[in-house]
């Protein structure tokens, strides 16, 4: 299978935090999945730089418009890779070739007749850069994602004839069920989409901001920043001419939260239908991390730098914190605690100690080497079977974005390995040469359970799996498929000890 998977293009009007970072280790976590599950995947993401909002904050920093935007967007760049987050492009929306191929749809969608030029009035949030219709204010007037209100605005613009692809749109969400997924919003798109669609507004007055990418057909204007965003999804992969940019869009999966459902489920199936393109294949919609019950968010100002907390509890923990504390979908708390928590527990007790344990018998019992077992009791059966089922429901875990189940199941087989430590105590075993063989099979049993746990635990904690594998040691080319079996370490293979994985880390530290 071919997968294009993407996150939003983050606005550069603030730094990262901890809410940008999930995402981005989402999209990480699936692209490396996809690629172990034998996948063609392509990963973009970038940042998003027009708009009213990023000059405010330029202006605010003191900095001119150009030279903030490349700085904060560097900002994004040079977090990824302290999360191991490794996308295969990064764009900007300031990149010449983007800006020429948001001009080139304009006029192809302006040529068919789709955008028009009338009056408008409306009441306009910056937070969201877009136009709310009353239904969706709170009952103060409010935005209901960044409590300000939002402002009166009239004046002259293009607009696009969203309307007319209402009918289409239901029609495609309704023959698609996993076209927008969790369910939740699904319905909620089609609840949204049950009233009459208004048109998309798509430019500003350059009178009133200058920081767009001008309309090809009228220069008074400067895009909208989401018309301009929203095509990066297109433009990052060579459209229109690019040589892979029909293969990748065939497979392209959106991932965003829900702040940005309806640009994403409503405007851009809209916006390609009108450029006669085909809708994305799927749009993954997942909550919000929030403090003390409140979003986290820069306009709020409440948030956790993601460099801060790697720098405290390690890329693979922070990773693995998001992955297995938030279910996809629902919204999650944060707090270092929790983090120190499931560092401690799940990391250091769990996983950490499961590891040198059965290494350092290997090393002690077995020469550090791959032993060869003889006939496996059912208690060993037991163990690889509960390996291998864990590959199969991980894998299909996987694909449906529940993470923190995938992880719940490969933690069950963490604590029945532990118990089978217990249970068979090798170090028993040992002291007797008549048990010489049961050791090693044992020890076997052990290893093979090591290395399915190794497996499933690469696309989470690429850092921590990599030294797993190098202590096996496990085929760094071998996919997912070739690990659905037992008895794949080679009798006589080296094994190696390798480093503590997770030292316990003390409060406060
Ligand atoms: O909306 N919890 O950019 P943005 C979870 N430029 N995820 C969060 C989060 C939180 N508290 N806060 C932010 C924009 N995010 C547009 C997108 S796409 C064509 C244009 C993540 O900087 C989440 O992915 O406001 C959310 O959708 C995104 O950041 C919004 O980022
Ligand atoms: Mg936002």
């Amino acid at each position: 299978m071919t997968l294009y998977i993407s996150t939003p293009i983050f606005y550069v009007n603030a730094q990262p935090h901890l809410g940008h970072a999930y995402t981005a280790v989402v999209a990480d976590t699936i692209c490396r999945f996809a690629r172990l599950d034998g996948d063609q995947v392509f990963f973009q993401t970038g940042t998003d730089e027009h708009g009213d909002k990023i000059v405010q904050a330029a202006q605010a920093a003191g900095v001119e418009v150009g030279d903030y935007v490349a700085q904060i967007s560097a900002m994004f760049r040079e977090t990824w890779p302290l999360l191991e987050v490794a996308p295969d492009n990064f764009i900007r929306t300031t990149d010449p070739a983007h800006m020429a191929t948001v001009q080139a749809i304009l006029q192809r969608v302006y040529d068919n007749g789709d955008i028009y030029f009338s009056d408008y009035s409306g009441l306009y949030c910056k937070g969201c850069e877009r136009f709310l219709t009353e239904k969706e204010l709170t009952e103060g007037g409010l935005c209901p994602d960044h409590l300000t209100p939002p402002e009166a605005v009239t004046e002259q613009n293009y607009f696009f004839k969203m309307s007319r692809y209402q009918q289409w749109l239901i029609d495609h969400i309704q023959a698609n069920p996993d076209f927008i997924q969790p369910e939740r919003y699904r319905n909620e798109v089609l609840s949204f989409l049950s009233e009459p669609l208004e048109d998309l507004c798509i430019s500003r007055p350059v009178s009133r901001l200058s920081w767009g990418i001008p309309l090809p057909f009228d220069q008074r204007f400067v895009t909208y920043v989401w018309f301009d965003a929203l095509i990066n999804y297109i433009s990052g992969i060579g459209y229109p001419d690019g040589p892979d940019f029909g293969r990748w869009w065939a497979g392209a999966e959106h991932l965003i939260a829900k702040d940005i459902l309806k640009p994403h489920a409503i405007f851009w199936p809209t916006m390609l239908k009108a450029m006669g393109l085909p809708p994305y294949r799927r749009l993954h919609v997942h909550g919000y991390w929030n403090i003390n019950e409140t979003k986290m968010s820069k306009s709020i100002g409440n948030v956790v730098r993601p460099g801060e907390m790697v720098a405290e509890f390690g890329a693979d923990t922070v990773r693995y914190f998001l992955l297995r504390e938030m279910s996809f979908g629902l919204d999650s708390s944060y707090s270092p605690e929790a983090v120190l928590a499931r560092r401690n527990s799940d990391l250091a007790n769990d996983l950490g100690n499961l590891f040198s344990r059965s290494l350092t018998m290997v090393k002690n019992f077995a020469a550090a080497q791959v032993p060869t077992p003889g006939p496996l009791s059912a208690e060993d059966q037991e163990l690889a079977d509960a390996c291998l089922k864990m590959l199969a429901d991980y894998r299909d875990k996987m694909r449906e974005m529940a993470f923190r189940q995938a992880l719940e199941r490969v933690w069950e087989v963490i604590g029945r390995a532990n118990r089978y430590i217990v249970t068979n105590a090798p170090w028993e075993l040992a002291k007797d040469p008549a048990q010489a063989e049961r050791l090693r099979t044992v020890l076997h049993t052990l290893l093979e359970t090591l290395r399915c746990l190794t497996c499933a635990l690469q696309p989470i904690m690429p850092g921590a799996a990599a030294k797993m594998a190098a202590a096996l040691p496990l085929d760094p080319a071998a996919g997912l498929a070739a690990h659905q079996a037992w008895g794949v370490l080679p009798p006589g293979a080296p094994v190696n000890l390798g480093e503590n994985l997770f030292p316990r880390i003390k409060k406060g530290q």
